[in-house]
């Protein structure tokens, strides 16, 4: 059995990705600090695969403690880093915490590869790298724009350490630009457990139909788009979580030293927040208190994906449509509520 690497493994997408990766035959251990998820995850991995997963509790900005981890696990042939800190409200805050994290962590993790000849290395990156741009849907050909934020920046830095690292050592890299990941595995074991108040859509949708938020405000309904809210392309954490084992599988398969290869992993619509809010009513049968609200500073008004890469060369496609995103998310979010 191939072993891989996941830092992050407790989080939202980590967790859904080893259950997907234990599902097509790897082994998988994890390193989480657990400075921003719970261990409960490894109980909800369990059981849905019936597997125990090993997690280190190791801070990766630690670079002998990282260290430690490689030469206790010799056969680890490949990694999927998630770990890093993503709030970007709070990164605008501190900065330097965020650079300090997110950049550390990536590059001892690269260093890791390189000594420990684990070639195949994927990267938590985010559709953020695109900032507001000129042309939608967006391919992984259209140009950056400057990062909105120290997270977004953290990620556009990410990008070219993991692609300068690529280019210097017979690493096998690959990049997956996420856009909005939403939903919960449909056996209400694992999903997403936002630390304080919910910035993100779903979450607010959620926590508001279950009463833990009184009410939810639509961030602006006077866009230029077809409802007046802003477009976004939300996709399952499940879908997402699969296409990282088709691109280990990709990487091993094709075993490219010196590669450094991009994914766009959206579904490919763009859907509005009011059209989110509606399929949600629609399979929860609850009505949402909401209310129209100003513009949330920092938004860009659309965005969505061209998968088109991901489709042909992964052999990805996406499982799960808006309405199974929201009817996850809600079962989820009762589960949580027992
Ligand atoms: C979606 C839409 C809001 C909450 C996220 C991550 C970011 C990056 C990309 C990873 C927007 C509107 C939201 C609410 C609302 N991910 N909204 N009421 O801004 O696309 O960014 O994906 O790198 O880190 O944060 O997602 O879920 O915050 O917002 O009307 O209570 O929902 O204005 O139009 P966003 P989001």
């Amino acid at each position: 059995m191939q072993t891989i690497l996941v830092t992050g493994g407790c989080g939202f997408i980590g967790a859904h990705t080893i259950v997907d990766l234990i599902e097509n035959g790897f082994n998988v251990i994890s390193i989480d600090n657990l400075s921003r998820a719970s261990d409960q995850s490894l109980l909800g991995i369990e059981k849905i695969t019936g597997k125990k997963i090993t997690n280190y509790t190791v801070d990766l900005t630690d670079k002998a403690a990282t260290e430690a981890v490689f030469i206790a696990n010799p056969g680890i042939i490949g990694m999927i880093h998630f770990a890093a800190y993503k709030a970007v409200g709070e990164s605008v805050e501190k900065p330097l915490d965020y650079y300090e994290n997110n950049i550390s962590s990536l590059v001892h993790l690269l260093q890791m590869a390189v000594k420990y000849n684990a070639p195949h290395f994927i990267f938590s990156s985010s559709c953020t790298v695109y900032g507001n741009p000129d042309t939608i849907p967006v391919t992984e050909k259209t140009p950056l724009q400057t990062a909105a934020s120290p997270y977004g920046a953290t990620k556009q830095m990410g990008e070219t350490i993991v692609k300068d690292a690529a280019f210097a050592h017979p690493l096998s890299t690959i990049l997956l630009r996420y856009f909005n990941p939403v939903g919960a595995h449909p056996s209400t074991a694992i999903g997403e457990l936002p630390i304080g108040r919910p910035q993100n859509l779903v979450p607010a949708i959620t926590q508001t139909a279950i009463g833990k938020l009184p009410k939810m405000q639509v961030h602006g309904a006077d866009y230029d788009t077809r409802d007046g809210s802003c477009i976004r392309d939300y996709i399952h954490v499940c879908d997402i979580a699969h296409a990282h084992t088709l691109a280990i599988q990709y990487s091993i398969k094709n075993n490219q030293p010196n590669s450094c290869e991009i994914f766009n992993l959206g579904t490919g619509n763009g859907i509005t927040v009011l059209e989110a809010i509606h399929a949600f009513e629609k399979v929860s049968g609850v009505k949402l208190n909401y209310e129209i609200g100003p513009r949330r500073a920092g938004d860009i008004v659309s965005i969505y994906a061209n998968n088109d890469h991901a489709v042909n060369q992964l052999g990805w496609s996406c499982k799960y449509d808006l309405e199974d995103m929201m009817r996850t998310a809600w079962q989820w979010e009762q589960h949580l509520a027992k």
